[in-house]
């Protein structure tokens, strides 16, 4: 881990306890029901999961075991029949929320569509029989690339009420991301849209999906559901076909697949320390019951609530906390199209005013580009509908913690600021808004049923205030499963990098951090070659694979350097075929480079040309360095096994 994190503890002291209103009508509602709960866990770990499971979901058959464990891997609730579709939707039939908006949608240019559950219900059947129609059956995987439109979320549901894995590429990525992705998940179907409304812009998905599909390259797609959102688009006859064309033939009768527990529900790949991206597997049961429970706990939804979370469905986020745990708990959950931007800076404090959001969460990117924009823009909107702020991926400063308080939450709101990740599959490290006292800048303690901590590279905790690896020493229901088809790199990656003593399994996040004296989780970043830009996560060598791709490029190295706005920036360190001569043209066909077989999501903010990398006498590219100049600081320790001293200098010239 890098010594410039670790001593960069977070020299924080103030303390937020829940203000009374709030913990007045809490479903927790102070410290010590939070560490009744946890102590519950702790006496008896697979009762506590079991009354959860049976309290808050629909099975069709009851499980047999909670948990079999067989390190790395886990079974929750083995056995047993559910399904997420029928939680979502089915069981909230018969109660009063059948008329209850369960999404309201706003689109960029100001449309808005209020769903009820009785109407969201009706329009995945029909999606869930046409998937059939096209060929979807149980057990096959669906690519679903999308904007922020209603039917993304209908389409998931669809697929998990048949059992269709569904794999949400980001809308962001560009076509040769779409492909690689549908490619290792040999997806059947793809479910996209002409376009949709971003930063005032229309942005067209179906050229991406086309030139991603193009000359058979993902044979196994066979057909490509299209929702018309912006106008037209070029349609392939036998394999396109519109979602209202075949929507209009379709019966909305299909009752939910009883699936087994740890039926998969989706694949969602995430960026590791490889040029290839992961899919991360998560399954049925154990993951409804944790997005919903950790939806109930840290956002403590009520049933006037109306709930906004800010997150793309291509991310975890947008699958937890938009779709999946708020719609299991039969919250109306908001949908927004678009996104902020210099042409219209108030658009999200419109959006709540208007919809009067009671629960906003959002990414720290987000809450220092709204401060650059200014107060005025959230001061001139009534934002007094809210009581309750989040923050999820990437660590959040203090003052954009205490901006967020004072302008958005009008200093009444309490603030979680939420830690988990693609594998855990729901939040992980929170404060419980009615119970916990928050400190700006700490994700505070881990939710009941979760054991956290930060240990050496042997697994001993490290003392208190010391940086150390975040690791989970006890399985949990939203766990992953597995890395789809690489089992090998689930071991490695997740379960072997702090080796396994005496029986005791370490899930090793990725991050560091440290725990202080009252035992808050203090969370500084990635300790792997992953960078975390604007709360999107991407692997360093995924973006050097797409620079060497690049006829001109010799080698690449790719390092994070702090920024003030998005948390990282991406620079890049290229060095170049003997044929090829470095300048601005170039420089900019790289960067295009990037875009193309990434998206704009990994664009460096800055590319250096060099003439060699610095590397140790064995070959290693030592990004230690890197980092220290990207950052334009001057590289600390020691240097001594630099093969070539002299590139330092011109290193530092370049
Ligand atoms: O480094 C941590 C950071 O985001 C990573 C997970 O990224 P991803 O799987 O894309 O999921 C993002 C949304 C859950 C983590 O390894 N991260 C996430 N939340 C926080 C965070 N870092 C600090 N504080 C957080 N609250």
């Amino acid at each position: 881990m890098s010594d410039i994190l670790i001593e960069s503890v977070l020299q924080e002291r103030r303390q937020f306890p829940p203000p009374d209103a709030f913990r007045g009508r809490a479903h927790i509602s102070s410290l010590e029901q939070y560490q009744r709960l946890c102590q519950e866990f702790q006496r008896h770990p697979q009762e506590f999961w079991a009354g959860w499971a049976e309290r808050e979901l629909h099975w069709f058959r009851p499980w047999e075991q909670v948990l079999d464990w067989q390190p790395p891997h886990a079974r929750w609730f083995a056995g047993g029949q559910t399904n997420v579709a029928y939680n979502c939707l089915d069981r909230h039939l018969g109660t009063p929320r059948r008329t209850k908006p369960a999404i309201i949608w706003q689109g960029e240019p100001g449309d808005v569509r209020i769903i009820t559950y009785e109407q969201l219900h009706h329009d995945v059947c029909q999606m869930a029989n046409a998937l059939k129609t096209l060929g979807v059956a149980k057990g096959d995987r669906v690519g679903i690339y999308m904007p922020m439109l209603p039917e993304a979320a209908v389409a998931m549901l669809a697929c998990a009420r048949i059992g269709a894995a569904h794999t949400v590429v980001f809308g962001g990525f560009s076509a040769t991301a779409l492909q690689e992705r549908l490619q290792a998940a040999q997806a059947k179907v793809v479910i996209t849209a002409d376009g949709g409304w971003r930063k005032g812009q229309v942005v067209r998905l179906k050229p991406q999906v086309d030139q991603a599909l193009a000359a058979g390259q993902v044979p196994s797609v066979e057909r490509v559901l299209v929702v018309r959102r912006v106008g037209d688009a070029a349609m392939t006859p036998a394999r396109d076909v519109w979602w209202h064309e075949i929507q209009a033939q379709m019966s909305p009768d299909c009752p939910a697949e009883p699936l087994d527990s740890e039926h998969v529900l989706f694949i969602l790949y995430t960026s590791g320390t490889t040029g290839k991206p992961k899919g991360i597997v998560h399954t049925t049961a154990g993951y409804n019951l944790y997005a919903h429970l950790t939806a109930q706990w840290v956002f403590d939804l009520q049933e006037d609530d109306v709930y906004w979370c800010t997150a793309d469905v291509g991310w975890i986020t947008g699958h937890s906390y938009v779709v999946y745990g708020p719609l299991s708990n039969g919250a109306t959950t908001v949908m927004y199209e678009g996104a902020p931007h210099a042409g219209n800076p108030g658009c999200f404090w419109d959006v709540i005013e208007k919809q009067r959001v009671s629960i906003f969460y959002t990414a720290p990117t987000a809450i220092r580009a709204f401060i650059k924009m200014g107060d005025e823009h959230p001061q001139a909107r009534d934002l007094s509908s809210l009581r309750l702020l989040g923050t999820v991926g990437e660590p959040i400063n203090p003052a954009a913690w205490m901006w967020y308080h004072r302008v958005i939450g009008g200093g009444r709101c309490p603030i979680v600021d939420t830690w988990w990740q693609t594998e855990t599959g729901g939040i992980m490290i929170a404060p419980l808004p009615g119970a916990t006292p928050t400190k700006p800048g700490s994700a505070t303690l881990p939710l009941p049923g979760i054991q956290a901590q930060v240990v050496d590279r042997q697994g001993e905790p490290v003392p208190v205030n010391q940086g150390g690896y975040l690791v989970i020493t006890h399985p949990w229901p939203g766990m992953m499963r597995t890395v789809y088809q690489d089992e090998e790199r689930f071991r490695r990656t997740y379960w072997e990098q702090i080796p396994p003593r005496n029986g005791q399994y370490f899930y090793f996040a990725g991050d560091g951090a440290r725990r202080d004296e009252d035992g808050y989780f203090w969370v500084m970043g990635r300790v792997d070659d992953v960078i975390n830009v604007a709360g999107h996560r991407l692997g360093t060598m995924e973006i050097e694979s797409a620079l060497v791709s690049h006829p001109a490029v010799a080698e690449a190295a790719v390092v994070g350097r702090p920024d003030e706005l998005k948390g990282e920036a991406v620079v890049a360190f290229v060095t170049l075929e003997s044929h090829y001569q470095p300048g601005d043209d170039l420089k900019q066909e790289l960067l295009h480079h990037v875009v193309q077989k990434i998206g704009a999501l990994a664009r460096p903010s800055d590319l250096k040309f060099t003439e060699a990398l610095p590397k140790t006498r064995s070959g290693k590219i030592m990004r230690r360095l890197l980092r220290a100049l990207a950052a334009g600081e001057a590289p600390q320790g020691d240097i001594s096994t630099l093969e070539d001293q002299e590139i330092l200098a011109a290193l530092r010239q370049s």
